[in-house]
């Protein structure tokens, strides 16, 4: 259920380590076979050299076999709306399709929902 997505991402990003950003992120992935990964955003001194909430997400699906991304929940523990960088959302287009829904969160509940096609249009493809 998404709502359950909302909780796990809100878990997620309360174990973000971003302390030069201060900007703690969390994301969870539902594959089409009902399997969920969670992830927050990770920093260094070399800061921005880090990575965000979604890559590790997707690092999980990875490393436990792999998987179609069905959905994504965002969330940004102090901010109303946290949509997913550029990057991430190529990294999101290579797991999931236009059709993947992400969930976009505050911290209550999920405030929108769109398509991976709609944040990400006409997207590179090799
Ligand atoms: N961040 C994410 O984790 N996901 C996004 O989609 C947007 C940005 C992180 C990266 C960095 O640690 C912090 O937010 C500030 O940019």
């Amino acid at each position: 259920m998404a709502a359950d997505l909302h909780q796990l991402a809100l878990q997620a990003a309360k174990k973000s380590y971003s302390p030069y950003s201060k900007f703690p992120v969390g994301a969870v992935i539902k594959t089409t076979d009902g399997r969920i990964y969670s992830g927050c955003n990770i920093e260094n001194a070399a800061y921005p050299e880090g990575w965000c909430a979604e890559t590790s997400a997707i690092s999980h699906m990875i490393m436990d076999g792999g998987g179609e991304i069905a959905e994504v929940a965002v969330l940004g523990l102090k901010a109303d709306l946290c949509t997913p960088c550029g990057g991430c959302r190529q990294r999101l287009a290579e797991f999931g399709s236009e059709q993947t829904k992400i969930h976009l969160c505050d911290q209550e509940k999920i405030t929108d929902t769109i398509t991976l096609g709609e944040l990400l249009p006409k997207s590179f493809k090799l």
